[in-house]
């Protein structure tokens, strides 16, 4: 299958049809998700959380992001590779997310990347999308301003809802190839998605998103602890792995493994 482009992402909103996003961080998950049809890999900015074990993810870094990038867009031959451009690296201007989003196409090797917030990115947009670089927008909860939002909310209930809607029509009008919407009610994001022309994709956003994008580990039940109530999980790899792990540790210290089966 040739290489998923935004264009196949456009016309899936023509027709009506959905496609499939994870996030991915190195090479064996962003090669089994590649081979098992997923449309978009995001390497995210939740690496932060998900992989060097911060609290949020604001500390992650360009340097930090990049590697990550580089391994997952080489392990992939059809999926759409797109990176989250961090915290404190395109806010200041228009030309520091130029030269971010450079970086990411340069040096990550992706084809997109994903930027947060509302319709005050829209020169942003614009001038990333003059210098090649593909814009997917992430509106509605954006986790790097959790501390200006109070925390994880839902964002757009109520007449809050304009706020969304004029937040993705300037975004799209300024070149956005999608729209993500974080923690969204659903039929805010049905109105969302009604009112622009581009894709979009949800979390939390309800079934009227042209995508929807989890975190693998918690679509796959590798990490522990509460799940947020958009998520859902289609394996217990944390049990899986738990168990291997104990099965290891118990034969080597009794002696059963190696057998003479793996001994020269
Ligand atoms: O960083 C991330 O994983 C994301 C998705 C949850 C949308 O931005
Ligand atoms: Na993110």
């Amino acid at each position: 299958a040739p290489r998923v482009r935004i264009h196949h992402l456009q016309q899936a909103k023509l027709d009506g049809t959905r496609f499939a996003m994870l996030t991915a961080y190195e090479q064996y998950t962003a090669e089994i998700f590649d081979q098992a049809g997923i449309e978009v890999l995001l390497v995210g900015d939740s690496a932060s959380n998900n992989v060097f074990a911060n609290e949020t993810s604001l500390p992650v870094t360009v340097d930090e992001l990049l590697p990550l990038c580089r391994a997952v867009a080489r392990s992939t031959k059809r999926a759409l590779v797109v990176a989250d451009l961090p915290f404190g690296s395109y806010e200041v201007s228009a030309q520091q997310g130029v030269a971010t989003g450079v970086r990411f196409l340069k040096e990550g090797l992706v084809h997109a990347v994903k930027i947060e917030g509302g319709k005050f990115y829209a020169e942003t947009v614009r001038a990333m999308v003059q210098a090649g670089i593909p814009v997917m927008a992430h509106i509605g909860f954006t986790p790097q301003s959790e501390h200006v939002l109070g925390g994880y909310r839902v964002q757009g209930r109520g007449d809050d809802a304009q706020r969304l809607i004029d937040d993705a029509v300037a975004l799209a009008e300024a070149g956005a190839f999608c729209v993500l919407m974080e923690m969204v009610p659903a039929d805010t994001a049905a109105a969302v998605d009604a009112a622009v022309s581009v894709p979009t994709v949800g979390i939390g956003a309800g079934n009227a998103t042209t995508g929807q994008v989890l975190v693998w580990q918690d679509m796959a039940g590798l990490r522990g602890g509460r799940m947020a109530k958009f998520v859902k999980q289609y394996a217990d790899l944390r049990t899986t792995l738990n168990d291997a792990a104990r099965a290891y540790g118990d034969d080597v210290r009794s002696g059963q493994f190696p057998g003479p089966e793996h001994s020269f």
